[in-house]
């Protein structure tokens, strides 16, 4: 950590000037000489040039990325599949009329399609404004003009390395809307509103999100899959060049399992994303799942609703405390099965890739755990066996290495390092390093699978570098005198610390004796969620230094409340936002330059508003979505973080 130069200030100035204030220095330098007293000077005034208009747009726009091959084409590896059928579907609506009795006997036809959407009981279906490709028109000149420049930015001389990747993340689930449409059957997230109303609390932690919100529009969301050619004009307009999207496997294999048929319109869908992505110079980074298991892992058909709350509200060690359906018996054979579909279409064209999304939320027990470590390494053989990949593989940790609370007190040290192996070790040790589980995950999850030697000499090595999804370090100190001690005793009763953050204590505040302040700004009084650019020097070093590979922040962001008085305006101008992306990158700056530690890159969350799992209101957006149109603005964050990366990046 840096030391306090305005420390030294203070004592400079107290001894200068004694009656001056105590308080802290806003930390300027002044190496230029000033007389003792101003003189003053009436002059005769006229208005200088406006200090804050600009006029001149921005003009960022990438070239078409040349295509790179970063594995074999498709053509090369089909024989593989030739055993896959393919079809295509119609849209599904409530009103969907009864399929014919010749289609009733189709596993795969539009009668079962239409059975797993009413077994999902989507409540308040609703559909949006599109049900075609919207073809992308220029974005006008004025929407790129920038922002008034900030006051405060953050004073650094180092710059981005040429191949920095920056860019902006998004899921399919929260952006894509048209989630039954061309042949998409339900996901876990289609059901989400269900699961709330059925399971009240079970899935609390995931959807402690602020605002309102709710149901309504949760099918529709931004449209994204009809409004990508746009959507992706407009990114390229402001000159993004990295983008992460995620591939809903019930979009590509609706009935989810081995064997069943590939659905022809998906496929063509995200062969031409990509495509349009790259003519617009923005790499894409894929994701294979972003939350959005298949309905067909929580148990037959005709109930999986009922299984899937009854699974959250018995989640037995409280890991993550809700179950995503790793621990289905089908889920790894299941999984890797899509993931080849996918790969093998797209991995000529895509440099980046993720198997999970914070696995850890959705893994309810150690035989989900030990799936998630299983089917990773098997995609990634694959990936790098078969299709010859040169691309790179990873997987995002959603709850990130901790830093102690008090990190002078080795309790806290112990407390920290417990909870950063029990969350992120307990993957990333056998994943990175070929190591078994760390000691906290064996006495916290008595269920855990033995990995054997084959599996570590197998898991070893299969991710190309460490993703985190920092958004604001776990702080962390003990709660009980002997972690040992609670970590084996399991009983959800008599424990407390059981339950997430599990014999440890997540704390959003410094210690009592260092004035008990909050460790950051926090747009909603969340105890989990605020902005501390300190504390991700902190993560970063550890991580590169624990796994030793390159380290990437896969989502970093502020989701901040819409400014109350309803102006579009206030809402565009984030700046809150906008400091906190720019604190967080200076401090990336300063662990490459000054710590030595390899950041890969770092892609902002979210490239426009999104649905946050149950809430349509937290502002994370580059992009402001109003909802009700589909129309997109452009917020300042977006200027102020593009200037920032791309005006020091190293030529
Ligand atoms: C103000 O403007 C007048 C007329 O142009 C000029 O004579 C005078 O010197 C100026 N005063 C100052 C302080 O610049
Ligand atoms: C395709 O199916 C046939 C007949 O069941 C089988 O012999 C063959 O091995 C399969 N091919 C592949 C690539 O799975
Ligand atoms: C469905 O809509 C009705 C009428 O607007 C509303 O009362 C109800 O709460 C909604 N249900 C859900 C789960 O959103
Ligand atoms: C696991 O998934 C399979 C395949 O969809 C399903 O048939 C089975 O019922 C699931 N098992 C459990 C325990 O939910
Ligand atoms: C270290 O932390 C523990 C737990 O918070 C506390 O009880 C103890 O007093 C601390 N020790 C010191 C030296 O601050
Ligand atoms: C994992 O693989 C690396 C690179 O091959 C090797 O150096 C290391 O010893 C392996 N780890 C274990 C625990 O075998
Ligand atoms: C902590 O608890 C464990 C397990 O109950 C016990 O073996 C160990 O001796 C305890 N350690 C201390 C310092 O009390
Ligand atoms: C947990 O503790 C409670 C209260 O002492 C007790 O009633 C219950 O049987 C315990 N559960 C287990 C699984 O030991
Ligand atoms: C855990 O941290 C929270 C938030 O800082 C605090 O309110 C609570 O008192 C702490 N719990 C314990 C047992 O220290
Ligand atoms: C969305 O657009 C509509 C129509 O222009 C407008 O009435 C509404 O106020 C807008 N909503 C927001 C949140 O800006």
């Amino acid at each position: 950590m840096s030391s306090k130069p305005w420390l030294l200030l203070v004592v400079a100035a107290a001894a200068a000037a004694h009656k001056q204030s105590q308080l802290p220095s806003s930390g300027h330098s002044c190496d230029v000489a000033i007389p003792s007293t101003p003189t003053f000077d009436y002059g005769n005034f006229t208005y200088p040039a406006s200090p804050i208009a600009t006029t001149k747009p921005v003009s960022n726009k990438a070239t078409p990325t040349p295509v790179s091959t970063y594995a074999l084409h498709y053509s090369d590896v089909s024989s593989q599949f030739a055993n896959l059928s393919s079809t295509t579907w119609p849209n599904w609506t409530p009103t969907f009329p009864l399929p014919s009795q010749s289609d009733e006997s189709n596993p795969y036809g539009t009668a079962a399609l239409t059975n797993l959407w009413q077994a999902a009981r989507p409540t308040n279906f609703t559909r949006g404004i599109y049900s075609t490709a919207v073809s992308a028109t220029p974005v006008p000149s004025k929407e790129l003009i920038p922002p008034p420049p900030l006051y405060f930015t953050p004073h650094s001389c180092y710059k981005f390395p040429k191949d920095f990747i920056f860019g902006a993340g998004g899921s399919a689930s929260q952006i894509e809307g048209a989630v039954a449409d061309e042949g998409k059957s339900p996901s876990l997230q289609d059901v989400l509103a269900n699961i709330i109303s059925l399971a009240p609390g079970a899935v609390s932690g995931l959807l402690a999100s602020p605002g309102s919100g709710g149901p309504v529009g949760d099918y529709v969301t931004g449209e994204h899959y009809y409004l990508y050619k746009q959507d992706i004009e407009r990114l390229a307009a402001m000159g993004l060049k990295y983008l992460y999207l995620t591939i809903p496997w019930t979009r590509i294999l609706p009935f989810a399992l081995p064997g069943t048929p590939v659905n022809t319109k998906a496929l063509d869908h995200y062969d031409d994303v990509i495509n349009c992505l790259l003519e617009h110079g923005i790499q894409p980074n894929v994701g294979l799942t972003h939350f959005d298991t298949p309905l067909q892992f929580f148990g037959g058909s005709s109930n999986y609703l009922l299984n899937l709350a009854a699974l959250q509200s018995s989640s037995t060690y409280g890991i993550g405390g809700i179950s995503f359906g790793y621990s289905n018996e089908t889920f790894v054979e299941s999984f890797v099965n899509y993931a080849q579909i996918v790969m093998a279409r797209y991995a000529d064209r895509v440099p980046l890739w993720n198997t999970f999304n914070e696995p850890q939320i959705g893994c309810s027990d150690g035989v989900a755990v030990k799936n998630v470590l299983e089917a990773h390494a098997r995609v990634y053989h694959y990936y790098k066996d078969t299709l010859k990949g040169k691309g790179k593989v990873s997987m995002k940790m959603g709850i990130t290495p901790a830093v102690p609370r008090d990190a002078s007190n080795q309790s806290h040290v112990e407390a920290a390092n417990y909870f950063s192996d029990l969350y992120s070790g307990a993957l990333l040790r056998p994943l990175a390093l070929g190591e078994d589980y760390p000691e906290a995950f064996k006495l916290s999850v008595p269920d855990y699978v033995p990995l054997s030697k084959t599996d570590l000499e197998y898991m070893n090595g299969t991710m190309d570098f460490i993703s985190l999804d920092a958004y604001s370090a776990p702080v962390i100190e003990p709660v009980v005198s002997n972690l040992t001690a609670c970590a084996t005793a399991y009983n959800k009763t008599t424990n407390p610390y059981r339950s997430f953050p599990i014999c440890v204590n997540a704390s959003s505040s410094v210690p009592p004796s260092h004035g008990d302040w909050s460790v950051g700004y926090s747009p909603y009084g969340s105890p989990t969620y605020y902005d501390s650019p300190l504390n991700l020097r902190t993560q970063l070093k550890y991580t590169y230094a624990t796994y030793r590979l390159p380290v990437f922040i896969s989502e970093f962001g502020l989701s901040l409340p819409a400014p109350p008085g309803g102006r579009l305006q206030d809402n565009l101008f984030n700046q809150p936002a906008s400091e906190y992306l720019l604190s967080y990158l200076n401090e990336v700056l300063k662990a490459i330059w000054e710590d030595g530690v390899d950041v890969m890159g770092a892609l902002v969350w979210n490239w426009a508003d999104d649905w946050e799992f149950g809430s349509f209101a937290q502002g994370f957006g580059l992009q402001f979505v109003n909802f009700t149109t589909q129309e997109r603005r452009y917020r300042r964050s977006f200027f102020d973080v593009m200037g920032f990366v791309e005006g020091r990046r190293m030529e």
